[in-house]
Parts: C-alpha cells; structure tokens; sequence
C-alpha cells in the first residue's frame, strides 16, 4: 500500500469502535484516509487523535479526511471532492454498518437497506472507479447456531437474524462483484471483538465494555443464563491486522474468521474483569436470553495461511488495555 501523498484508503464507519482504531494504523503506515461515517453510532471523538484544533470542528490533519455521510445513499457524491483534490481511491474497508442484531429483528427493513444496501453502493463505486481492493467487515453471526465447534468457514451458513441474513447478502455480492466486475474483494468474519472505544452504554454492545464499565464502578455484573455459554473473544488490535492484510493485494474472494481459535465461558469473563478491577463487584444470574447461542469458536487456520495473521493478545492483556 502507498504513502499519504498517494492514493487514498477510504473508511467506511471509521469513526466507529473497530474503524477509528483501524484509522489510526494505516494514518499510522503513511496512508491518507477517508472515513464516511454517518455518526450513527460513531464520535468524532474516537478520531480526536487526528482532529487538531487548528483544523477547526470536524477539521483534520492532512492525513485524515471525515466526511459526514450515509453509505447507504452512495459514496460517488461525498468522495467526488477529495480525489478531485488528491487523486484516486485505491482501497477502501468497509464497516459501516447497524451493528445492533436486536435491531435487525425490530427492523428488518431498516438493516438490510443499510447493511446490505451500503455495501452495493461500496461495490458499485469500487467497479465504476477500478479501486484495487475491497475489505468487508462480516460477522460470524453468518453461521447462525452450530453445534460443532471450532466454526470453520466452511461450515454451512444458516443466520438467525436479519443482521446475519444481510452479513451473508454482502459476502455474496463482494464475491459477484469480483467473479463478474473483477473487483478484488475479501470478507473477514469477526467473532466477539474487544477492546477501547467500545461503547459500554449500548444495551447490545458487547458484553466486555458493559461488564468493564460495572467492574470498574463496582456495581454487579448480571449474566443472563448460567454462564457457561463460551465466546472466542478478539482484541480489536489483532482484528486491524486482519484488516489492514486483507486490504492487501491478493486473496480476492476469501472468507476468512477472525477470531482467537479459543474460546472462554462468561462466567470465567466476568470472573476475570471483576479481579482485575480490585474484586469489589458481585456477580448475578438472569434467566437466559432467548436466541443466544450457547457456543462460539472460531477455526482460524485461513487467516493465518491466507493473510499471515495470528490473533496473539492475551485476553488479560487485552482486558487491562480495555480498563485502563
Ligand atoms: N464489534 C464486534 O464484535 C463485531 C463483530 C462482528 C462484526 N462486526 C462488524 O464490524 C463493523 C464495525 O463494528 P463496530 O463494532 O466498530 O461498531 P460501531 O457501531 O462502533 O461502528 C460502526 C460505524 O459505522 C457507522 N455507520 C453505521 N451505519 C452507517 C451508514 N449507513 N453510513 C455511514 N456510516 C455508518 C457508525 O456511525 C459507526 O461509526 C460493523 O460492520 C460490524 O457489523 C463487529
């Protein structure tokens, strides 16, 4: 990839959890990127790195373009100006998106026109101005509920949620994109992402903000179910280098997880947070959720193969950098 004088790395959702840090990394590589976020969910304040105050409100450093839009409406109009000025997209992550999967059941309407939608407005802009690689953030809510685990990508796709429904749609329209238009396109399926910037006030925000958020004020933590459901929790930081590899030349029309290949129970989570915060929290039990998956583990064989990566922070690790 190229230097900030040279072709663009576009964001989108990169005022998001996993887009701002991905921002920073390639800001930090050299590159000039875009983020096209619509703030749904996202803060200027996770790009505040990069928004000096001699830029002005919504101003940046010259490495960092924030350009307030819904992808779900096209993109040709918000990136017209900036390779006007600085020349062309060469690659652009995709990961704007409603990332509530309860919403997606509420609203089924409203995710598919955004998720699924924003990613054919992502692919047709990629087509029409030959842009040299897609990457897609997909969900390992693909796979729906599986009783084998690990979950490899070649487990067959069953999603329960209209999340997972139009997660499957965009792999599917990233690989007739690349098959029929040549656009080169790569899907990576998160598993349970974690880290700083995760929004711990969003009732669906992953449980490690919300039970990092109670640890620290010493209130209980509830768990609903028994709390042996297992998850393969991933520190954004080894997620941004699945996406920065996959923004890479080569591996078009790969899926690949992205996950840890282990997997931990939430009790043993909570169990963990509470300690690492000076043990002052109680644990509770709610009656279970209905829907939850009670397993989730990701095989991890094609990102290390196909991309050279290794989800390699310590969950502890990762847990103390998400406190502090
Ligand atoms: N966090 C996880 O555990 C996880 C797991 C699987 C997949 N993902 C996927 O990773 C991506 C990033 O998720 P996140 O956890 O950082 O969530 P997030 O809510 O912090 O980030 C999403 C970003 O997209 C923006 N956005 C939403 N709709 C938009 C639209 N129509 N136009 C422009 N911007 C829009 C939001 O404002 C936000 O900044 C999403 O695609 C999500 O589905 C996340």
């Amino acid at each position: 990839m190229s230097s900030s004088s040279g072709p663009i790395a576009v964001v989108t959702g990169g005022a998001g959890f996993i887009g701002s840090h991905l921002t920073d990394r390639l800001i930090e590589l050299g590159h000039r990127v875009v983020v096209l976020d619509d703030f749904r969910t996202g803060k200027r304040a996770n790009l505040a790195r990069w928004l000096t105050p001699e830029h002005g409100f919504g101003g940046a450093s010259p490495a960092l373009e924030l350009v307030t839009c819904d992808v779900s409406h096209g993109i040709f109009a918000a990136l017209a100006p900036i390779t006007a000025k600085y020349g062309r997209v060469e690659r652009i992550a995709h990961l704007a998106a409603q990332v509530s999967v309860v919403s997606s059941v509420a609203n089924p309407l409203v995710d598919m026109s955004v998720n699924y939608g924003g990613t054919l407005h992502v692919l047709e802009y990629a087509r029409a101005m030959g842009v040299a690689k897609v990457a897609f953030a997909s969900s390992a809510a693909v796979y729906g509920d599986v009783s084998e685990m690990p979950v490899g990508e070649d487990t067959p796709t069953r999603p329960v949620s209209p999340y997972g429904i139009d997660k499957l749609a965009s792999e599917l329209a990233l690989d007739y994109y690349a098959n029929v238009h040549g656009v080169p396109a790569t899907a990576l399926r998160f598993f349970n992402v974690y880290g700083p910037r995760q929004d711990p006030s969003s009732p669906y925000s992953g449980v490690i903000s919300i039970f990092a958020d109670r640890a620290r004020a010493g209130r209980t933590l509830t768990i609903f179910g028994d709390g042996q459901q297992t998850r393969d929790f991933v520190y954004v930081g080894d997620v941004v280098r699945g996406l920065v590899a996959a923004l890479g030349d080569g591996n078009s029309r790969t899926v690949a997880n992205v996950g840890t290949g282990g997997e931990i129970t939430v009790t043993e989570l909570a169990r963990t947070l509470v300690e690492l915060c000076g043990g002052k929290s109680a644990i509770e039990y709610a009656p279970q959720r209905a829907g939850e998956i009670l397993r989730s583990r990701a095989r991890v064989d094609r990102l290390r193969e196909a991309f050279g990566v290794v989800a390699e922070t310590r969950l502890v690790d990762g847990l103390r950098a998400t406190i502090a």
